[in-house]
């Protein structure tokens, strides 16, 4: 098991998250446990790319409540309604939305004033049940692109793999 945290800032985005989704695979070898993978990624997705705030929003109540899950950076809100803010949206949607400027977004929660762009990607169960979303904060304008959203999907897939993930 190779538990290290990679460094990927300095490689293409599409190799870095090819080689990403294999770290993530490798370490999370033989574990059924959600939140053992949630707090996981968040840890290697986090420090591989030198994000500003990367966590899971988990749905506590179907199509009406999330509430924060593992998640590395500064305090996060607790709990987002489907359809509030990015998150909210995304879960409501259950599509992936990249924000480049989330001073442009309309009702855009704000945890950490830094964050000026976001990803937010909708992570289904093996019966295709939303059951979290991934956010991840940018410090700068437009960090976030097609290449994140593939990247950041395939990685997520893991719920989707694994049986007890829901
Ligand atoms: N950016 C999110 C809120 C959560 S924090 O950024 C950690 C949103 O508007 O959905």
């Amino acid at each position: 098991m190779a538990e290290i945290t990679l460094d990927l800032r300095t490689r293409p985005k599409d190799e870095a998250y090819r080689e990403l989704a294999r770290h993530v695979d490798s370490v999370l070898d033989g574990i059924t446990d959600a939140m053992a993978a949630m707090a996981t990624i968040s840890a290697l997705v986090h420090h591989a790319f030198g994000y500003l705030w990367t966590g899971f929003y988990r749905v506590v109540e179907p199509g009406k409540l999330l509430r924060v899950g593992p998640y590395q950076g500064t305090l996060g809100c607790l709990e987002i309604p489907f359809g509030n803010g990015v998150c909210g949206t995304a879960a409501a949607e259950r599509r992936t939305m990249i924000v480049a400027d989330v001073n442009l977004f309309p009702g855009h929660i704000t945890c950490d004033a830094r964050a000026r762009s976001e990803i937010v990607v909708p992570v289904m169960d093996s019966r295709d049940v939303l059951i979290a979303v991934l956010d991840v904060d940018g410090e700068h304008p437009g960090t976030f692109g097609p290449g994140d959203a593939e990247g950041l999907e395939r990685i997520v897939k893991w719920f989707a793999r694994s049986a007890d993930a829901s």
